[in-house]
């Protein structure tokens, strides 16, 4: 195995992950339909809180890098440890995006775009896809639904005859796609399964998530766990009903795309299902042990609840809260400006309702933990802010003392933020 391929994805693990999500994007993490994004976010919360240290995220979605990319502009979707595009036929690990060469050399076997061009341009029912949609190892088109089962076996025949090996793949009763045989969903997470084993750290437990016809390869990976969410396209829920009807690992959510995710999660036990968006009482913790990642993750919840006045404006929360803050520790603005923590908190306190009625939201990713002392712990993440059509990063670190004797058992010593992004610059995400 090829150590150059940009696998560094294992550093960040010291053992096997808990959790590995394999989940499709559109109508699946996302939910078009929804302009609020509400599952999305209890579903980042979840994440964040409860799984990002010790558990993997893998995106697994048709669209290119190109159309990735803007969607990850316009929705609040988090940063996978793992992008799968183009329906499986390009891999890149990490924020970076460092692309697995390995795997798209191992998809030109008996793979010719020329001839697949060649051959689909003799079918007038395909309309070509966009350009940007158009991969080394993906030709894609569209084709009216009545059509499409006919013209799949035809162009398949094709292709044979011209010595190629191929799979083609039908989603949202729309979309066709042409790929190399080894390439799909579910070849390019069989791919990577394999890696985690040579690495020593095969994921204790893996879930996929899927809507459409090009995940349905996801759910035939052996071992998985598998969720169609319960707005599971017509051609997923057939293949299911022909192909795996009778595998118990694999469930029809009642909820809509990340809802049923979060579904599934509890449906199979693998671990928290209840996402800090769904508790309202904030910041006050219950948890036996000290979990720094779900701490931040609530302090924000509550910010944002406090300026859209979601949480009652009481001097009692105030009060809750600045015994969870370390009065002469320091908060760093981004723009450099520094001030007590007390101080900040009084004027958290002044901006009581400032959103209410907007849009604003606040959502945290990549938090990364780090135990520095027996009591201590440094804690990192982007903390995410949309309001109206801009929306702004922050990296931010976070100092927690699990010493004290406060009533939550624990403080924030310190508060570092730097803009992300270009300094002080918004991100505008209409056009
Ligand atoms: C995404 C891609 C498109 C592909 C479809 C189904 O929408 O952008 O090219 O055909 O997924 O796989
Ligand atoms: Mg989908």
């Amino acid at each position: 195995m090829n150590q150059s391929s940009g696998f560094n994805i294992m550093y960040r693990l010291n053992s096997s992950a808990q959790l590995m999500i394999v989940s499709d994007l559109d109508y699946t993490m996302v939910d078009h339909d929804d302009p609020e994004n509400l599952a999305l976010l209890k579903f980042n919360a979840l994440w964040e809180a409860y799984y990002r240290h010790d558990s993997l995220l893998v995106f697994s979605t048709g669209r290119s890098p190109t159309i990735y990319k803007q969607l990850r502009k316009e929705k609040p979707i988090l940063t996978p440890d793992i992008t799968v595009l183009s329906v499986g036929t390009e891999i890149m690990y990490g924020e970076s995006m460092v692309q697995d060469h390995e795997w798209e050399q191992y998809l030109d076997k008996k793979w010719n775009r020329n001839i697949v061009t060649e051959e689909t341009a003799k079918f007038p029912e395909l309309t070509l896809q966009p350009e940007t949609e158009q991969r080394p190892h993906k030709v894609s088109f569209y084709v009216e639904k009545v059509q499409a089962s006919k013209i799949m076996k035809a162009l398949t025949e094709c292709l044979e005859k011209r010595g190629l090996d191929v799979k083609i793949t039908y989603s949202g009763s729309i979309a066709l796609d042409v790929l190399p045989k080894g390439a799909g969903k579910g070849q390019a997470l069989s791919y990577l399964l394999k890696k985690f084993q040579y690495y020593g750290k095969p994921p204790a437990n893996t879930l996929v998530c899927g809507d459409s016809g090009n995940d349905a390869e996801l759910f035939s990976v052996p071992d998985v766990y598998g969720v169609m969410v319960s707005n599971a396209q017509e051609e997923l829920l057939q293949w299911h009903a022909e192909n795996a009807g009778s595998n118990p690992n694999i469930i029809r959510a009642s909820e809509r795309c990340a809802a049923g995710i979060v579904q599934a999660i509890g449906n199979f036990g693998l671990g928290p299902n209840i996402s800090p968006r769904d508790i309202s009482d904030l910041p006050a913790s219950k948890e036996q042990t000290f979990n720094p990642g779900l701490e931040v993750v609530k302090f924000y919840l509550f910010y944002e609840r406090w300026k859209r006045a979601e949480v009652q404006k009481s001097e009692l929360s105030l009060q809750k809260l600045r015994s969870v803050f370390y009065p002469p520790g320091i908060f760093i603005h981004p723009s450099g400006f520094e001030q007590h923590l007390n101080q900040y908190i009084d004027g958290l306190g002044a901006s009581y309702g400032n959103k209410q009625g907007t849009n604003f939201r606040v959502w945290l990713d990549r938090v990364s933990l780090a135990q520095i002392g027996v009591d201590a712990w440094l804690v990192k993440f982007d903390k995410w802010e949309l309001s109206g059509d801009t929306r702004e990063r922050c990296l931010t670190t976070v100092l927690l003392s699990s010493k004290v004797e406060v009533p939550d058992g624990f403080r924030w010593m310190h508060v570092h933020q730097t803009w992300l992004d270009g300094s002080g610059k918004r991100e505008q995400i209409s056009e």
